[in-house]
């Protein structure tokens, strides 16, 4: 469009002569930040939101050196690079975060604008996300969106959400993602990616000959017996039967740190089991440990972290949940999203945990492209600090029912998960069997349609898709990041439930096994003076290669496909293979 300079003169007179300020209109100039073409699935409109009710508004702003903190990730993970295992400290990462002071500036304000105290905004992770408490009227006006009350059809859960939103013009480049907004999961409508497999028959305690043949041969028993918590009985198991999984040994010096992350409402029945055991529950946010509500997912996952690692401790945190958002009453709540208060809480931490497992995820196509960005940048940042993040890979091979996309085009197309495909975390897929040891049919696997394939993977995916030729054409995404990067056992683990022992399986039964190599491995370079492995997965797809076993049968079909096929090399059912913890530990000594 061509303006003559005089109109443009004329608008600009017009405009300072006008008794309304003249950055008061910017913020009325909308574009939409995001948007669904309908009700994410599963969710429905209960009603209104009640226009006083308060939220606690999250806003990602900018970070103004982010390209920095990507580059710096790659050379202290890359074993290659002169500033290997050099990770940052707390303070460093934050000044890499941290907004530049026009994006603080202009978005302060907006704030203002809208009669927000500056005072009052909560300022965290080196100011790159900000709090403020409004009112449902307040952020409707803010953000142009209509917030209403939606209920999950299963878990009855309710949220404040709004189908879409948008930004004053002038702060797109300054804001990454506002929420609550537009991404509906809550801790417990998301997926956990275990089951139950009630066909696979439990081992019970008290059965004397099942218990010792449970325990790994003299003359290097994996624990004492005398010593050892019931967990360990449970993953010597594993160790009997994979014993290059294990090591021969105990973690020397109990420096490591394995964390966990689980999002629901739990009971950690173990807790009195675990004789000698270690591990600190950590509630972030509300989360809950609730007695009467026994979490098959808590309890497999700390019950083979502890096992596999004891006495590395454990940290056990969970987020969110609780109180129950009533739809009717203004109570503040804060926004019950998975993974956003756990992060900003763990980044705010001096120290932090070496290892951390996380089994659950999301379709990628549920969760908006703003916050999933913004996530998945948090995970970049952990791994700078040298920490190693695991996330099971889902439990629904290449991806479950009808698999069509939720654009308004129906299109039929696999389903990755996310967080799995986020490019700064080691996803973690699963197998089941021995001699040989094979792909498990439900192992998620799979490209992003969101994030680019990262340089570390790009030639163990190449010859995948060469191998690979035209199958599946069209269903993923060639360019896309791909998963799972390793893989660990998936079925029949003996998990203590509610005084029982039951059967359970899933890649969150792979998730904390892998994870617990990982933690030994960490222990063990600790333990030589050196630094943790931090992020893994340019470690793992180049010198630690030779250290994983290719599972090289076993497929993940969903979607009415056949899926993915395991081969030799990387493939998007298993990875890079299974841990060879004697193999890993020579290879990172
Ligand atoms: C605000 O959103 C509504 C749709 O919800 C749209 O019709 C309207 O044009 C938007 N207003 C501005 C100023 O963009
Ligand atoms: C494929 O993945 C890339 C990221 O590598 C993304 O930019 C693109 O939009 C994706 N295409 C489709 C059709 O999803």
């Amino acid at each position: 469009m061509r303006w003559s300079s005089s109109l443009a003169l004329l608008v600009a007179f017009i405009q300072i002569a006008a008794s309304k300020p003249l950055t008061s209109k910017r913020w009325d100039e909308f574009d939409v930040k995001h948007a669904w073409a309908d009700v994410p699935k599963g969710w429905e409109l209960h009603g209104p939101a009640p226009a006083d009710h308060a939220l606690d508004m999250r806003i990602a702003l900018k970070q103004d050196r982010f390209d920095d903190l990507v580059s710096t990730l790659y050379e202290v993970s890359d074993p290659y690079h002169s500033k290997y295992g050099q990770h940052l400290s707390k303070e460093e990462v934050e000044a890499l975060v941290a907004p530049h002071p026009d994006t603080v500036s202009v978005v302060d304000s907006w704030l203002s604008a809208h009669d927000i105290d500056l005072a009052s905004v909560q300022r965290d992770n080196g100011g790159s996300w900000i709090t403020v408490r409004v009112s449902v009227e307040q952020a409707s006006r803010m953000l142009n969106a209509t917030y209403g009350v939606y209920r999950h059809a299963k878990t009855s859960d309710y949220v404040v959400r709004t189908t879409s939103y948008s930004l004053p013009r002038i702060l797109h480049d300054h804001i990454g993602v506002v929420t609550p907004t537009t991404y509906f999961s809550t801790v417990r409508s998301m997926k956990a990616t275990s089951f139950l497999q009630p066909q696979i028959e439990a081992l019970q305690d008290g059965d004397a000959d099942i218990a010792s043949s449970l325990v790994a041969p003299d003359p290097t028993p994996l624990f004492p017996r005398a010593a050892a918590p019931r967990s360990l009985l449970r993953v010597s198991v594993l160790c009997t039967t994979l014993p290059h999984m294990c090591p021969k040994l105990l973690p020397r010096t109990a420096s490591g740190l394995l964390a966990i992350l689980n999002s629901l409402r739990t009971t950690l029945t173990y807790k009195t089991d675990a004789v000698g055991g270690t591990f600190t529950h950590v509630q972030v946010n509300g989360g809950e440990n609730d007695q009467s509500n026994p979490g098959d997912e808590a309890n497999l996952d700390i019950q083979y972290t502890e096992g596999m690692t004891f006495p590395t401790p454990n940290i056990y945190y969970s987020t969110g949940g609780s109180p129950p958002f009533v739809p009717d009453s203004n109570t503040p709540t804060n926004t019950n999203e998975p993974y956003l208060d756990w992060l900003n809480f763990i980044a705010a931490q001096t120290s932090i945990p070496q290892t951390f497992t996380t089994s659950y995820g999301d379709d990628e196509q549920s969760v908006p492209l703003d916050y999933s960005t913004n996530v998945c940048n948090l995970f970049a940042q952990l791994g700078v600090r040298g920490s190693s993040i695991m996330f099971s890979s889902g439990d629904d091979g290449v991806g479950a029912g009808d698999c069509l996309t939720n654009d308004g085009t129906n299109t039929k197309e696999f389903q990755p998960n996310f967080p799995a495909s986020c490019p700064f975390v080691t996803t973690v897929g699963g197998t089941t069997r021995v001699n040989p040891e094979t792909a498990v049919s439900f192992s998620g696997g799979g490209f992003s349609n969101v994030f680019a394939q990262p340089s570390y993977q790009a030639s163990a995916v190449s010859a995948f898709l060469k191998g690979l030729g035209s199958t599946n054409k069209g269903l993923f995404n060639t360019t896309g990041r791909a998963y799972p990067d390793v893989s660990a056992q998936g079925q029949g683990f003996q998990v203590v439930i509610g005084g029982r022992v039951s059967s359970i399986g899933g890649t969150s039964a792979s998730s904390p096994t892998f994870s617990g190599v990982i933690a030994l491995l960490n222990d063990f370079r600790l333990s030589q003076g050196k630094s943790s492995l931090g992020f893994l997965n340019p470690l793992i797809y180049s010198t630690g290669a030779a250290g994983f076993n290719d599972i090289t049968s076993g497929s993940n079909p969903g979607c009415g496909t056949n899926g993915f096929t395991a081969g030799p090399g990387w493939d998007p059912v298993t990875g890079l293979g299974t841990p060879d913890f004697g193999k890993l530990q020579s290879l990172i000594g």
